[in-house]
C-alpha cells in the first residue's frame, strides 16, 4: 500500500451546538464533544487507511472552556503517527460565537484508531509521508506518547495490583478520604 501525506487525510468538521446537546444551563455536554471528536478521528483514520477503523484509546481530553448552545464547534484532525495497524490522530477543538466572532480553543487531544480488514483482523496501514517540520515533530511526540502510555497502563495494571489493603491505605494517608471498608 503506498504511503500517504498528512494532508491527504486532514479533516475539519464544523457543527452547530443545538439545545439537545446541552444541559439546563445551556452548556454543551462533554460527551457530545467526545462523540464529535470520535467522528472526526474516524473520518481521518478511514481516509488514511482506506479501511474500517475502530477507536482504541483516547488521551489528553480536557475541557478548558465551556461550550454553549448557538456556538459553532470546529474539530480539526490530522494523523500524527502511524504504527502497523494503529494511527494516532491529533484533534484541535475550537468554538466560535458567530455574533461576536470570538473563538476559543476548548481542547486538544489524541485518539488512537486501529484499521481492520473485512474479516476483523488487523490491517497494515500506509506509511505516513512527513512533509513539514511540524509533521516530524508531531510524529515524534505521538510515538513518545504511545511509549509513555504503555508504561502508565503497565504501572496501573501491575505495580499496584499486589498491594495489600493496608499498604493502599498507608499510601492514601493525608488524602481527603476516609478508609472505612464495610464488606466486599
Ligand atoms: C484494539 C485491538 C484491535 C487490539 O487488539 P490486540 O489483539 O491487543 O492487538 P495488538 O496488541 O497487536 O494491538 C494492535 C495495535 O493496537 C495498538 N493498541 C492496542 N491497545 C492499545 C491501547 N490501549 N492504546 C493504544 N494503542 C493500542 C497496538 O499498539 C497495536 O498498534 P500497531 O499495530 O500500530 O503496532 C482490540 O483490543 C480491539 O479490537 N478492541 C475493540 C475496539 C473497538 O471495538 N472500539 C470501538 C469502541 S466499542
Amino acid at each position: 500500500m503506498s504511503a500517504k501525506t498528512v494532508d491527504a487525510s486532514r479533516t475539519v468538521i464544523t457543527e452547530l451546538m443545538i439545545p439537545s446537546f446541552a444541559n439546563f444551563s445551556g452548556k454543551v455536554h462533554g460527551g457530545t464533544l467526545l462523540s464529535l471528536m470520535d467522528k472526526v478521528a474516524y473520518v481521518c483514520a478511514a481516509k488514511h487507511s482506506g479501511a474500517y477503523c475502530v477507536t482504541v484509546s483516547v488521551d489528553g481530553v480536557e475541557f478548558r472552556e465551556p461550550v454553549e448552545v448557538g456556538e459553532l464547534v470546529s474539530l480539526s484532525a490530522s494523523i500524527n503517527y502511524v504504527g502497523n495497524s494503529s494511527m494516532i490522530i491529533g484533534i484541535r477543538v475550537e468554538s466560535l460565537k458567530p455574533k461576536t466572532g470570538e473563538t476559543k480553543h476548548t481542547n486538544s487531544c489524541y485518539f488512537t484508531m486501529v484499521a481492520k480488514n473485512e474479516d476483523g483482523t488487523l490491517m497494515t496501514v500506509p506509511e505516513l509521508i512527513l512533509e513539514t517540520h511540524l509533521d516530524v515533530r508531531r510524529f515524534h511526540d505521538a510515538k513518545k506518547l504511545k511509549e509513555k502510555r504503555r508504561d502508565i497502563m503497565d504501572m496501573l495494571h501491575r505495580e499496584f495490583k499486589d498491594m495489600t489493603d493496608e499498604q493502599l491505605a498507608a499510601d492514601l494517608e493525608g488524602n481527603r478520604c476516609i478508609v472505612e471498608i464495610v464488606e466486599d
